[in-house]
């Protein structure tokens, strides 16, 4: 009886630290995006969903404009697009800084709301 007792808080004891493994590990992962060719690829998400509900603004869009929500790490042809906008903007902005300009351009400068911006 006693030993049972034992054995059950050592089980207990185990199952506890399983959990707790069980449950960090998922959550380390939701640190790290999976599939970026633009930003650094150790960019914290928290950073990039940011910046995505900014864009998906700037654009007047959905997330799903660009990704498939079971899988935001997955490429299309939206994303591969936004993903050339994005080099152009920072390429912009690096030569306005050498410049000497104080202003950035951000995907809203030009887009303002639309999908395709209105010249
Ligand atoms: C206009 C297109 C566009 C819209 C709209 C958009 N995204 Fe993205 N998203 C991208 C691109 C492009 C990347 C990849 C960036 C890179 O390659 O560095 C990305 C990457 C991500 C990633 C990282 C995925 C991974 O693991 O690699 C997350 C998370 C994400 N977006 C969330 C969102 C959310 C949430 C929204 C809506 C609020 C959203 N995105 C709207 C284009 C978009
Ligand atoms: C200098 C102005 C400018 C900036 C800055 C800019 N865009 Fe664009 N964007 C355009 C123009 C112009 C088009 C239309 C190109 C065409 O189809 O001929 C476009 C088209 C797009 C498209 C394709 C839309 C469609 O329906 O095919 C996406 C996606 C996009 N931009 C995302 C972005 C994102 C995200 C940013 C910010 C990182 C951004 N753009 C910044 C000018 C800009």
């Amino acid at each position: 009886m006693r030993n049972k007792l034992l054995l059950t808080t050592i089980l207990g004891g185990f199952l506890t630290a399983g959990y707790a493994l069980t449950f960090s590990a998922p959550v380390a992962d939701a640190g790290g995006a999976k599939n970026l060719k633009v930003y650094p690829k150790d960019t914290d998400k928290k950073v990039i969903k940011k910046d995505m509900k900014a864009l998906s603004k700037a654009l007047g869009v959905q997330c799903d404009f660009c990704h498939s929500m079971a899988a935001l790490d997955k490429d299309s042809e939206m994303k591969e697009k936004a993903r050339d906008m994005m080099r152009m903007t920072n390429a912009a902005n690096k030569t306005l800084k050498a410049k000497g300009f104080k202003k950035a351009v951000t995907c809203k400068t030009c887009h303002n709301g639309e999908k395709v911006p209105k010249n």
